[in-house]
């Protein structure tokens, strides 16, 4: 199996950042011991929108229904009991946690299976519902869980940006079956050279979106076939191993199909039919407040969406109200246009406060400052590899700078600031 650097594939989307690689479950630190789950039951749904070392959201019922919050110690196997032992529906870790949940008591069942913030709404697609009997957490860091490398624009030069963006650091990728934008080609070439292992995120892009002079379905064909055909051309494109175990970690709608809810659901139920073995999670991008909430609670919706990309500017006030509401569904929330969208927060006192204090650059305090609204994944899409290096230093003010007792007071006061300039809501 592919061990976890986050490619999202956009058919004309969602990743996350890792330092230290994510688990390779054949190679797990040894345990440090055995204890039962301690847990709190959820009353207050808006509880869970700050991430913790540890943390754990641990549901009876699917969409995150029935659940409890424990916050756990690394690397110790919990053991579950009556009422969760073989009872969970559906789970998740905080963010920069991972889980690896077994079918036994022991944690130490060959069964197992890996999960990554923001986790699964609903474990039947995976296979796992009611399976699961222990479970460890174990902390990840670094750049892959928060900057995702954005391959729009580059052309040519795409496969070759790709690897120095892996070599620089980025373990996410974020591409679409849109060739008129991005080109899937040498994205697949770049990680295929500079890793055997990744996580793969990519889009479908409906007509509306595509060149119809080049792009990977019949535009006349029905809305399922299109989907049928897109994923079929990102899949070939992803292949590093064996062909008949090709998947994509993540794949994202690049916008609704029409204004008409039913074409969505066409086509979103034509991407379920992937998930988990070719798509390991769905998400949606160019989208608002009602359409995800709609997908969210539609009775036709099996998966639901893992992940949101959308503008970070100010038309849309920053998406204050989406992403509260994803934060409350545990949905990632991937930002584009935070740079370019922004030259006045660029410039804003917080963001200038911040970059003196912690000595980064004023693009790097914003998107430190993006990342502390909590539950938000950065596409950068940079061509420099000076700024690659300077951009994954966000990493260091957010886990370093932001808890160091000289940085703590700061960083809150410019995140306040931060908040309050952009209209979010504590
Ligand atoms: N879902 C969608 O519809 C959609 C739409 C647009 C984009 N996207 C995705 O988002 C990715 C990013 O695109 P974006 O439009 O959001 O671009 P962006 O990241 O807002 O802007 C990139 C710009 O920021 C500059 N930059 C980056 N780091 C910098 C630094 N440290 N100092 C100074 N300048 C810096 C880059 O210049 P240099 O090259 O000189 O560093 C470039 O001009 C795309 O590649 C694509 O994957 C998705």
């Amino acid at each position: 199996m592919r061990s976890l650097a986050l490619i999202s594939v956009a058919s004309a989307f969602f990743a996350s950042a890792l330092a230290t690689a994510l688990p390779d479950l054949d190679n797990l630190p040894a345990l440090t011991g055995f204890a039962p789950l301690n847990i709190t039951m959820i009353s207050d749904e808006g509880s869970l929108e700050k991430r913790q070392p540890g943390g754990v959201n641990l549901c009876r019922d699917i969409n995150w229904a029935n659940c409890g919050y424990a916050k756990q110690p690394f690397n110790l196997c919990i053991q579950l009991d009556s009422p969760w032992w073989h009872s969970i529906s559906a789970i998740g870790p905080d963010q920069y946690n991972a889980i690896v949940a077994y079918e036994d008591y022991n944690c130490g069942s060959s069964a197992r299976l890996a999960i990554f913030n923001p986790g699964y709404p609903n474990l039947v697609p995976a296979g796992w519902n009611d399976r699961i009997g222990s479970f460890r957490v174990l902390q990840i860091s670094g750049p892959t869980c928060v900057l995702l490398y954005g391959t729009a624009w580059k052309k040519e030069a795409t496969g070759d940006l790709v690897l120095k963006a892996l070599k620089a650091g980025f373990r996410g990728i974020d591409t679409a079956a849109q060739p008129r934008h991005y080109n899937e080609t040498l994205v697949g070439a770049g990680i295929k050279e500079a890793i055997s292992k990744g996580i793969i995120q990519t889009k479908f892009t409906p007509v509306s979106g595509q060149d119809l002079h080049n792009m990977p379905y019949d535009p006349k064909a029905p809305l399922d076939e299109q989907v049928h055909a897109s994923v079929a051309s990102s899949l070939a494109h992803f292949i590093f191993e064996d062909p008949a175990n090709a998947y994509i970690d993540s794949l994202v709608l690049h916008s609704p199909p029409s204004d008409h809810f039913s074409d969505l659901l066409k086509v979103w139920k034509a991407l379920e039919t992937y998930v988990p073995h070719r798509i390991r999670q769905l998400g949606i991008s160019n989208t608002d407040l009602h359409v995800v909430s709609r997908l969210c609670n539609s009775p036709d919706v099996g998966v639901r969406p893992a992940v949101v990309q959308n503008r970070f500017y100010p038309a849309t006030r920053w998406e204050t109200d989406l992403r509260a509401y994803c934060r409350i569904q545990r949905i990632a929330f991937q930002t584009f246009w935070t740079l370019s969208g922004n030259p006045e927060l660029l410039r804003s006192a917080p963001v200038q406060k911040l970059a003196e204090s912690a000595t980064i650059s004023a693009p790097v305090a914003l998107y430190a400052l993006v990342l502390g609204l909590e539950g938000t994944t950065i596409l950068d899409g940079t061509k420099s590899e000076a700024h690659m290096a300077e951009d994954l230093r966000v990493t260091e003010v957010v886990d370093g700078f932001a808890q160091s007792e000289g940085g703590r007071a700061s960083w809150v006061a410019c995140l306040d600031e931060f908040k309050a300039l952009i209209g979010e809501a504590e």
